[in-house]
Formats: C-alpha cells, structure tokens, sequence
C-alpha cells in the first residue's frame, strides 16, 4: 500500500529519496513519485503512472536532479485511478506546496467544494490534493509553516500520514500523522520521514514513532514535535533492533522463498526465551500485566485478516483444546461493524504482522471502547496496534517482505500455541503433558529444515499443476486452517482460482467440481483422525480427482491413493500445522515461478492495507 520516504540534510535527496522508494515496492502501489527543492530553492515534480523504474526513466540528467530536501511516495489507488495525474506529490494552485499523503480524507468533498469557490482549482481526482489548496490557503494568513499545517490539518477528517514541501520555506519540511504510520529516522545531521522503517534503516536505526495528531517540523539540523494545537512534545527515540541483511534477498531468487526458508529460525525466535523447563510452563512476559485476570477468563475474541485470520483458527482450535476456554475468531471488517457483544470475562486478542491493517486497528479500538482488554499479537515492534494494545506478544518474526505472508504465519501460529500452554497450564494441563510440548517444540525448527531439504521434489510437484486453473485444499481439524492458507498462498502469486475445505465438507458442495483436472491438496496426517481423511481421498479418487497429499513420514500405504505425496515428520497434532504449511508456501511459489509471474508483487495485492 502507499509507502512515504522523505529526505532533510546536507546530501543529495533524489538518490536517497528514489533508493527508499525501491525499499517500498513490497507493499504493492500502481504509480510513484518525487518533488525536491533544487539549489535555486524551485520546486520540481517528477511522477509516474507504474513502476518506479517507469519513474527514474523520465527523470531529467543526474546534473538537473539535485536538491537538499525531498518527499517521495508510491500510491495504491483507492480515490481515482492510478495514472500519473492522480499519483502524489500533489501541489498547490501557486505551485508552492507539495504534498504525499497516506490514508483517506473522509470530507474531503466538502473540502474540495469550498476551495473550488474560494477560486483554486485542481486537476486530480485524489482526496490528497485538497491539502496541497489547504495549505496554500493557510499560507495567505501564517508565514510559519508549522502553523500553516496546524491550521490545515484540524480541518482534515479521515487518517492521514503526510509530508510536506514548499519552496516558501525552501529548507524545511513538515510531517504528520492520524491514524496512518509515520516514523522520524534521525541521522547525523539528517532527517529522513517514512511510513515504514525499511526505507531508511540502512541509514540510521535511531527513530521516532510519531503519534496521531502529532506534527513534526524538520531542517537539517533540528527537528521539532509539536500537536496540532502547536503544544512542544518531548518524543521519544527507540533504536530499530535488526539487521539490513533482513531487507535483502540474499541468494535468493525471491524475498518470499527466503522468508519461507528462514522459518526454522524464525519459528525459533518466537519461542525462544519464552518455554520454562524447569516449571514445564511458558513465560509471556508481554502478557503479564493482566496475567492474573488470564486465569480467569471465560472466553477469548480473536481477530484478524488474511493469513492472520487463518492463524487465529488454529489459535481457537489449539486454545480451546488446550485451555478449555471457548474462542470465537472474527474477520476485522466485520466485527467492527456489527455491534458485537463482548461477554464479561472475554479477552480480545488482534493479530497482524504488520500491525497497521486499518479494519483490525478499527477493531481493536471497537472492543477497547466496549470495556475489554484487548492484546495485541503482531510483528513489527511499535506499529500502532503494538502500541495501542493493552498488552501483547510479538513474534519476533524479522522484517517480512514478500507480500504472500509466510514465516510471520508460522510464527504467529507458534506463539498462539505458547499462549494455549500459558492459558491450559494455569487450570487443566499437567506438567508432563507441558514437558512434552516444550520437548517437541525444540523439534520443530529442525523437522522444518527436514521439509525444506525437500524442495526440489515440491518443485516437481508444482510442475504437475502448474497449468491448472482450479485447485482445492482439504484438511481436517488444525489443517483445515492450514488447507486454508494453502489456497490463499495459490490464489495470491499464482492467480489460480483455489478454495479450502474442512476435507469432510467436500461432498456438500466441492464434490461437484471434481474431475481429471482438479487437483486436489489434501493434508492426511497420521493422527487422530487420519482413518476419516482417508474416506474423504477415496472420495475423490473415485472420482477420478488428482490427489496430491500431505503425509506423515513412513506413511507409504497413502501413495496408492495419491498422484504424488509429499512426506513431513512426526510431531505433536496441535504443533502439526507448523510443519503442514511450509509445502503448501512451496507449492503455490513454485506454481507462481514457473508461471513466470512476479512473487514478491503479486498484482493489486499490497502487504500492508491501510485503508477499509
Ligand atoms: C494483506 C496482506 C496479507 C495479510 C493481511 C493482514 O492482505 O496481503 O498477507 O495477511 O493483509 O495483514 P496483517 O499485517 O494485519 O497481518
């Protein structure tokens, strides 16, 4: 989704500004864009229907692109379509201001109408423009531009994460934020601005988090926070804890191959620290602020989007076997619309990767304003659903960069099991069972790595389905939600339309599109209801179904059932998804590899939404 990079300092923007860029392309966006003021304190605006590169080769000779202070933005169309006249920067009527903005201006009709009758005129058809025509109207009444941005943004309805430029005030910048991410990187008499860390990291680790209705004012040698009713804030500096090397691909073809290969250790990362032998519990240091009102919860509300969501089910599943303690697990977008009822004695837990998905934040502050404690479950440390959380966990996943999430999953499903052994061993589980788990659980990493060491034979699979335009997933228990998620990957990178199925389901419906050209990915594990998954195989095959099977190593009676089987290891049933989906993140890269199309960006996908 949109991405900001802005630049104050004492060297060149333009690269600085169109690198960071670059760092954004994950997020997904259909145009990008530059402004800069050049050493004759101009402003000039370069933008772009289309990739970045689309931009940089339009752009004048290296000699004409030179300025001290820059903003730069990718846009993911949601008011006008993605042409260049609609992609950011925007400016003024004088052609003074320019302006990049995440979010949405929910009035900016009634905006856009009384500029038009105070005579400016506009070309797009973006919300974002109006600010440009606020600002240059503030600017009749104020010479300060912080002032002028105060004035401007207390007008503004909806979320916004904005920079700011304009050849008035040719060495300063300004940015804010409500509601839509916006991070101060401080360098050595440098300032860069971003809506994600990514962008700037190689430059500096030193960051602000700026808050909803904050606006900060930069030149390159001081910046300065204050609210919108111009009171100072006294900000505080955190230092980004992770490496560059997580933003770079490496040897890998792909972000999204290396994220799916980094999972025994990032799966690692999520437990580590956190498994207490000696008691055979777990610590959740995150959630102990409330630990006490844990044991005595009577119900769990989870919500999230996407591959989140797909998590949380196999949080419920675990949870409520574990624990005992009913779980309910809510799509954002709709829990946050329907009035829902927050029985006493429920925690609400949201997970997100990100943690700046629009519907699971709007979600959070729905059960927060119900009276319920609400924990957060996400990834990238002081996102605001991290911080506006009553209490959480992260899962220490690393920056992920492929928009298909894949390590954040297998992360997020470990630390929902951390959490049902927390919940479970302060009423019903016995040390021993616990010893167990934990014992198991050091297994993982390692039987993941057994799984990835399979590649090439995943690969061979993926050639066999590569032109096929249907495909179904079915799985039972836990693994339904992994057939879910399996079907997503697919859908995502490879455009393949592909559904998921509790397997037992299938003849109530997805019977009927079974023939010699539906693949069908079932995951029959030797578990407690292996026998039941069997009969749902038969099913198919009697069909004349192409079944490609997820199977328990040593499991070779279940090839005569299968055109093709890709073996796991043993472990635990509640810890079995953890191994399940990583053939099924193979499956569906390779289908979209071999079908040439790009991974990392798969088409009107973004990876972080932002927006309803
Ligand atoms: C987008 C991404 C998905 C992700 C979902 C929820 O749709 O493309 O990969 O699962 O958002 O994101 P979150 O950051 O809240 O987990």
């Amino acid at each position: 989704m949109c991405g900001i990079v802005g630049y104050v300092g004492k060297r060149n923007a333009i690269p600085i500004i169109l690198e960071g860029l670059k760092r954004l392309e994950y997020r997904g966006y259909d145009s990008a864009g530059i402004a800069f003021i050049d050493k004759e304190k101009k402003l000039k605006i370069h933008k772009r229907a289309g990739k970045i590169v689309s931009l940089e080769r339009m752009l004048p000779p290296p000699s004409e692109l030179d300025g001290n202070i820059g903003i730069a933005h990718t846009r993911w169309a949601t008011h006008g379509k993605p042409t260049t006249i609609n992609a950011h920067p925007h400016t003024s009527c004088n052609n003074k201001f320019a302006v990049v903005h995440n979010g949405i201006i929910e009035n900016f009709k009634n905006l856009r109408n009384k500029l038009i009758e105070e005579g400016h005129t506009f070309e797009s058809d973006t919300d974002t423009e109006i600010l440009a025509h606020l600002f240059e109207h503030f600017a009749k009444e104020n010479d300060d531009f912080t002032l002028i941005a105060q004035e401007a943004l207390k007008l503004v309805e909806g979320t916004f994460g904005i920079a700011v430029i304009c050849s008035d005030f040719p060495d300063q910048m300004i940015a804010a934020r409500k509601g839509s991410p916006l991070i101060l990187g401080i360098g050595k008499d440098e300032f860069f601005i971003t809506s994600d860390v990514n962008a700037i990291v190689i430059h500096t680790k030193r960051v602000i988090y700026l808050q909803d209705g904050e606006v900060v004012s930069i030149d390159k040698n001081k910046f300065e926070i204050t609210t919108l009713d111009n009171e100072i804030v006294d900000a505080v500096i955190s230092e980004i804890d992770w490496d560059v090397s997580a933003i770079e691909k490496g040897n890998f073809k792909h972000f999204m191959l290396k994220e799916i290969f980094e999972q025994p250790t990032s799966v690692k990362n999520a437990f580590r620290g956190r498994l207490v032998e000696s008691r055979s519990t777990v610590r959740l240091g995150g959630l102990l602020s409330n630990g006490e009102d844990l044991r005595d919860i009577k119900s769990i509300q989870i919500i999230a989007c996407g591959t989140s969501w797909h998590s949380a089910l196999i949080g419920k599943h675990i949870i409520e076997k574990l624990a005992r303690i009913p779980v309910e697990v809510e799509y954002a977008s709709e829990y946050r619309y329907r009035n829902p009822i927050i029985p006493d004695g429920t925690n609400v837990f949201v997970i997100s990767q990100s943690g700046e998905t629009a519907d699971t934040l709007a979600a959070l502050r729905e059960a927060q304003s119900k009276g319920a404690k609400v924990s957060g479950i996400t990834n990238v440390i002081g996102s605001t659903i991290a911080r506006e959380s009553d209490n959480g966990i992260y899962i220490h996943a690393g920056a992920e960069i492929g928009v298909a999430s894949t390590k954040a999953f297998t992360s997020q499903v470990t630390v929902l099991s951390l959490l049902a052994v927390f919940l479970g061993r302060m009423k019903y589980l016995s040390a021993e069972f616990c010893a167990q788990f934990i014992k198991e659980l050091w297994k993982i990493p390692q039987k993941i790595q057994k799984v990835l060491d399979n590649n090439d034979h995943i690969k061979k699979v993926a050639e066999t389905i590569v032109d096929s335009t249907n495909a179904l997933y079915l799985g039972r228990g836990a693994n339904y939600p992994v057939a879910l998620e399996g079907a997503l990957k697919l859908k995502e990178i490879s455009y393949i339309h592909a559904e998921g199925y509790p397997a037992a389901e299938m003849k109530h419906g997805p019977i009927a599109l079974i023939d010699e050209n539906m693949p069908v990915i079932t995951i029959a594990l030797k578990d407690a209801i292996y026998e039941k998954i069997i009969s749902n195989m038969q099913e198919v095959k009697a069909r004349s179904g192409r079944i490609l099977t997820i199977a328990t190593e040593g499991d070779t009676s279940i090839e005569s059932l299968s055109e093709s089987v890709i073996y796991i290891p043993k472990t635990m049933d509640i810890l079995q998804p953890l191994l399940s989906v990583i053939p099924l993140q193979l499956l569906a890269y390779h289908v979209a590899d071999l079908r040439g199309l790009d991974v990392d960006q798969p088409r009107n996908l973004a990876k972080s939404v932002t927006v309803e």
